[in-house]
């Protein structure tokens, strides 16, 4: 399977990216292929809200000349889409909500019976690392993750959130564990 992994953290060495990456040689072990994608080294600009991507129903149709169609095709062309990001303030990293942000041109025709979008019925997943405890501080990402899914149609496994994270550079002691649960459940699922 083709597994496409987002890193939405501005630290591509950081927390996020090494469980991630534990999750990646895992999952290369078993013989699955994965596109990296470190959000941070792409050009992606903030949604408009202009709405003209919505009449356009064959392709996402955004109007926007950045690299975010170029990450949507590779989305769209995987099997399976982890997003991973770090906790920022409660939600997710601005690299990571501009991205999420911006899969509004991915749902066409939205609660209607002509609905259509571009990531229905893909299976997806969120990392989660955090510097603090779960409770009352990593427990709304997940909800949010699951609204957006909702809405793109896609299929959420998980979530997976990694606590204690500190800052630098201390992915704290569940990182291991939290790796292998994605894989032990993500790619027992696809
Ligand atoms: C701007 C900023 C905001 C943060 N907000 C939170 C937070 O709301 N809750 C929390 O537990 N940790 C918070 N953290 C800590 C990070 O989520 C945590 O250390 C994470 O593992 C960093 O991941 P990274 O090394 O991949 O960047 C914050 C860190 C930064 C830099």
């Amino acid at each position: 399977m083709k597994i496409i992994t987002l890193l939405g953290s501005p630290r591509i060495k950081g927390n996020t990216a090494k469980i991630l990456g534990k999750f990646e040689e895992l999952a290369i072990a078993k013989g699955h292929k994965i596109d990296r994608i470190n959000i941070v080294k792409y050009k992606l600009n903030g949604c408009l809200g202009c709405d003209k991507c919505k009449p356009v129903i064959d392709e996402p149709g955004c109007i926007q000349k950045d690299d975010m169609m170029l990450l949507f095709d590779r989305m769209i062309a995987a099997d399976v889409i982890i997003y991973a990001t770090p906790l920022y303030a409660w939600d997710f990293t601005a690299q990571m909500k501009t991205l999420i942000d911006r899969q509004y041109c991915l749902v066409k025709n939205y609660d209607t019976p002509a609905y259509k979008s571009f990531l229905k019925d893909k299976p997806v997943a969120l990392l989660v690392t955090c510097g603090a405890a779960i409770e009352n501080n990593a427990d709304l990402i997940p909800v949010i993750f699951k609204r957006e899914c909702n809405y793109t149609g896609s299929r959420v496994i998980g979530p997976y959130i990694a606590p204690c994270c500190t800052t630098p550079a201390a992915p704290g002691r569940w990182a291991d564990e939290t790796a292998r649960k994605m894989a032990d459940e993500i790619l027992a699922d696809i």
